[in-house]
């Protein structure tokens, strides 16, 4: 009866997490994946990616009549991406929380843009902003066969 009292306030879903190119740079990818791992999400997914223009021109067309679209693209591609599908219960709107504001100056300490980042053009991660964009970024940045089936071995213990 307990059993399924986690997951049940929540529905289970996945997250697209990417640490952007000055996050692998400045040597933060094991400091943000930790937060995540430490949080008690699952990792489905994980590859260090180049990213091709076209890609980060189709994860972000949403924006791209916006002024800092060249930017954002440019900053993208400028070196390796770290590509993450994590899944949980609520880890959509939990992974938001963890990483903070867009604009890192107002981000609050505790998160992953409030402790490690200054400028909204280099804030080093992106999270998807709803279920259903976790699922479309997923589709996008990984091949059939790249994710892993898999349960933490955490977890019937904790139940
Ligand atoms: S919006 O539409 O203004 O509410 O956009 P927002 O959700 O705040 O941000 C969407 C993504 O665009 C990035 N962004 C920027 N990048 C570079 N320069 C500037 N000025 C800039 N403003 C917003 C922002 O980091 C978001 O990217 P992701 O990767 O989703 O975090």
């Amino acid at each position: 009866v307990t059993t399924n009292r986690i997951v049940a306030s929540s529905e289970v879903e996945q997250s697209y997490i990417m640490i952007k190119p000055d996050g692998v740079q400045r040597g933060l990818v094991g400091e943000i994946i930790s937060r995540f791992e430490k949080k008690g999400f699952l990792l489905k997914g994980l590859k260090l990616f180049q990213c091709p223009k076209e890609l980060a021109q189709e994860h972000y067309k949403d924006l791209s009549e916006r002024p800092f679209f060249p930017k954002l693209i440019e900053y993208i591609t400028s070196g390796p991406v770290v590509c993450m599908a994590w899944e949980g219960a609520g880890v959509v709107a939990s992974a938001r929380k963890l990483i903070g504001a867009t604009n890192p100056l107002q981000a609050e300490p505790g998160t992953i843009r409030g402790d490690l980042a200054v400028q909204t053009g280099r804030n080093v991660v992106h999270g998807s902003d709803s279920a259903d964009n976790g699922k479309r970024e997923i589709a996008l940045w990984f091949k059939e066969g790249e994710l892993a089936q898999w349960e933490s071995v955490h977890t019937p213990w904790l139940i």
